[in-house]
């Protein structure tokens, strides 16, 4: 699950080729990656050289990390190999990147077409400098055909088209040289397959009837030499459908992924794991129609339509009676579509739910165990496999009757048409000639067979465009690509003012948020309290960009937030939960997770800052300790540290914790409360926490109900002037009530804390 580009091995650092030696920092810029952002300003796009993930192995970056780069930022990037003439004919004014074979980068930035050379730039030169005009064999010397195409946003559109079968059918497309090829081989096989007939269409009326044991010989020959040609063909077909399919299939789940993690989390929420899991696999459903029925239909009806003609020839009434079997098939079948397809959509909705409960068992095992529902669990399992079983047999019958009903049809194309031409010989005045009719029984197979699977087609075709249906309803719901990729990317300080903020949530009558205003400063540790329910972890989520749909405006440092790049924002912003979900690897792993420019020291020293140095090194293997999904291995307190060591490490300038240590035993407690002073030094933190007593060193505490803020001050104004805060407060510490005396000591001095 987790995004790391590459596993680190035991002694390669992160750091070996951090953002700090290549990116900006000390040194200056590697050329390569100033190309890119010069060609990214050119499309109006401003990269960030924190964010490129270098691979620490390779000594330059490599084209796919560059292309994943600009990918991130919503460019459109693509690595290929051009010549010189190529380049020379591009028409574009944008720049284009050559990668240089010593690892750096030139631009090509213009074309003088009457002295044959291209202007070329270097990157890290002053954009004043006149760019250096360069030719074919100059070019040569230093660079071997690779360049980097970086496009602009209409292109990147395309990816966010809707998923339906237009676009797989554009991604099919794309491979037309792969398709062209299969026509070629097939219509060449089929002629190949011809050859046979045509042979024995001879033999028959010259070998027989004259005794020609060289004629005969010449077959066998020109058969023998036809059948390898076929072996050749038939292997080379098959390899380009393989190509062919598995170039689909790679490229089908990048889409689903890419698409899939830009939903927004509002969508997780509120659908089951189990029943998109589910109803996303239908998508392969459609890539094996794609790759299979498809494209064998398409391979089937070059031949039919190749042979058709010279089946007329060879006898024209025959023809017509298969071509009349093969429609009354298709009339039978497609009779059956409709009712088919519905049933096609209530097996897959009671499948997702059926592997809904299966996925929710198996996650919330604990819970299972601990309440002893595995009865109830398996009870509801059964009813869903009943459910699932009755509806397959249902389908199963509604499916046989098609089946059934076109057998006639069939046999007759297969034997009855023989049968036929055998009678129509018999009687025959000599103008029916035995070889052609002959002929016939071999081809005729050869075009009832694709006639009535095509019937078949139309039926895979419909179960196909009901799972492009299902996988579409989630594919195709808004995305967050627009916000992800663009908007500003602005330096932080850690300002945070919501002004009149209201929200609701979809599907709720009362807002969660009403008329919400308050304006923090900068570096301010700002405490949120109030009931459960009364909107805490709402105001968090809309800091991060969660739900978007308030009205008012939420602004950072002043800027409105909507205008904000989405990832630049939730970089910028760390986020602590109640419960963190820990990725399968190491600790280290855990704590850098995969984000460029973190190096191990860095890693340490988040580990120092949230308290969590002195477990890790008590752990077996220490920071490369494995954690397992799920994390059983660690406890509730270590894996919340964990939790903070890795929203610090890449030094957020706004750190949200969410009732961050509220399922925290208190020494846990203790022990991260501890260090969120020193958390908090140099940047805003949001704590939202429903013990009091871990609020105390807040700057600003606010008070929530309903939605609404009742108040904001530090503590100790908000004892004197706030009720709400004041009854909470008291409730929390009775034992440090002086009107309680009677289990404490009169310590008000000590309930101040600070
Ligand atoms: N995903 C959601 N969908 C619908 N309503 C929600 C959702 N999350 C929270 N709410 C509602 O919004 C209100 C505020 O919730 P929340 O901000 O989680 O409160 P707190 O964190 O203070 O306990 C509650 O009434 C809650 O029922
Ligand atoms: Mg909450």
């Amino acid at each position: 699950m987790t995004d790391a580009p590459q596993t680190p091995g035991p002694n390669d650092e992160f750091a070996a080729l951090n953002a700090a030696s290549l990116s900006g920092g000390s040194g200056p810029l590697h050329s390569r990656l100033a190309a890119v952002m010069f060609v990214a300003r050119y499309h109006g796009v401003e990269l960030d050289p924190q964010s490129v993930r270098l691979d620490a192995r390779e000594e330059a970056p490599s084209s796919p990390v560059l292309v994943d780069w600009l990918r991130e930022s919503g460019l459109w990037a693509r690595g290929a190999f051009m010549n010189f003439r190529q380049l020379m004919k591009i028409d574009d004014p944008a720049p284009i990147i050559l990668l240089l074979n010593d690892g750096e980068a030139a631009l090509v930035v213009g074309r003088d077409r009457e002295n044959n050379t291209l202007l070329v730039r270097d990157p890290r030169g002053s954009m004043s400098d006149l760019p250096v005009a360069v030719d074919e064999l100059r070019i040569k010397q230093v660079w071997s055909g690779a360049v980097l195409l970086i496009r602009a946003a209409r292109a990147a559109a395309e990816e966010d088209q809707p998923f339906n079968l237009a676009m797989l059918g554009r991604l099919v497309w794309i491979e037309k040289a792969t398709l062209r090829d299969i026509a070629i081989s097939s219509v060449t096989l089929t002629i190949l397959s011809v050859i046979p007939a045509l042979m024995v269409m001879s033999a028959l009326n010259t070998v027989i009837q004259y005794h020609s044991v060289n004629t005969l010989m010449l077959i066998v020959f020109v058969m023998i030499i036809a059948m390898i040609f076929e072996m050749i063909l038939t292997w080379g077909r098959k390899m380009m459908e393989i190509i062919l399919g598995s170039k689909l299939d790679a490229k089908l789940n990048l889409l689903i992924f890419d698409r899939l993690m830009t939903l927004p989390i509002e969508f997780f929420e509120k659908n089951q794991a189990g029943e998109v899991a589910y109803k996303v696999q239908q998508i392969y459903q459609v890539r094996n129609f794609l790759t299979g029925s498809l494209m064998n239909t398409f391979i089937d009806m070059i031949m039919v339509l190749l042979l058709l003609p010279l089946l007329f020839y060879m006898n024209a009434t025959l023809t017509w009676t298969i071509l009349i079997a093969a429609a009354c098939i298709a009339l039978i079948i497609g009779i059956y579509i409709g009712p088919m397809a519905l049933m096609m959509a209530r097996i897959i909705n009671a499948e997702s739910a059926k592997s809904s409960v299966l996925i929710e068992s198996i996650y919330g095992i604990r819970t299972v165990k601990a309440l002893a529902l595995e009865p109830m669990r398996a009870a509801d399992w059964d009813r869903r496999v009943a459910e699932t079983t009755a509806l397959n047999i249902e389908a199963g019958e509604l499916g046989n009757w098609p089946a059934t009903l076109t057998l006639p049809f069939q046999r007759y194309c297969q034997v009855g048409v023989l049968l036929l031409g055998a009678y129509m010989i018999i009687t025959s005045n000599s103008s029916v000639d035995v070889g052609s009719l002959f002929g016939f029984m071999m081809l005729g197979g050869r075009v009832a067979g694709p006639l009535v699977s095509l019937a078949g087609f139309m039926q895979e075709f419909q179960r196909a465009q009901s799972s492009i249906g299902q996988v579409g309803a989630i594919l195709n719901r808004p995305t967050e690509k627009w916000a992800l990729t663009h908007g500003l990317r602005p330096k932080f300080a850690g300002e945070i003012e919501f002004d009149d903020v209201t929200f609701r949530y979809e599907g709720t009558k009362t807002p969660a948020l009403e008329k919400m205003s308050f304006k923090v400063p900068a570096g301010t540790m700002l405490g949120l309290v109030g009931r459960s329910g009364s909107g805490k972890s709402t105001v968090t989520r809309l800091l991060q960009g969660i739900n978007r749909d308030y009205s008012g405006a939420i602004k950072i440092d002043g800027t409105d937030m909507r205008e904000i790049n989405l990832r630049h924002l939730r970089k910028n912003f760390g986020m602590v939960l109640q419960d963190n979900f820990l990725f399968r690897g190491s600790v280290r792993d855990n704590i850098i997770a995969g984000r460029p420019g973190i190096s191990f020291e860095d890693a340490v020293l988040a580990a120092r800052l949230a308290g969590a140095e002195e477990f890790i090194e008590r752990l077996p293997n220490g920071y490369n300790t494995f954690i397992q999904e799920g994390s059983p291995n660690l406890s509730g307190g270590q894996k919340q540290r964990l939790a903070i060591a890795r929203a610090v490490v890449s030094d957020p300038r706004v750190l949200i914790l969410d009732e961050a240590t509220s399922a925290l035993d208190p020494e846990s407690e203790a022990l991260v409360n501890a260090n969120l002073l020193r958390i908090a030094k140099g940047r805003t933190m949001v704590i939202v926490s429903h013990r009091l007593s871990s609020l105390i060193d807040c700057d600003l505490i606010m008070v929530l109900d309903r939605g609404r803020t009742i108040d904001i001050g530090p503590h100790d104004e908000l004892v004197e002037r706030c009720a709400i805060y004041r009854h909470l407060w008291l409730q929390q510490n009775r034992h440090l009530d002086p009107t309680n005396r009677r289990n404490n000591p009169p310590t008000p001095t000590l309930a101040q804390g600070d």
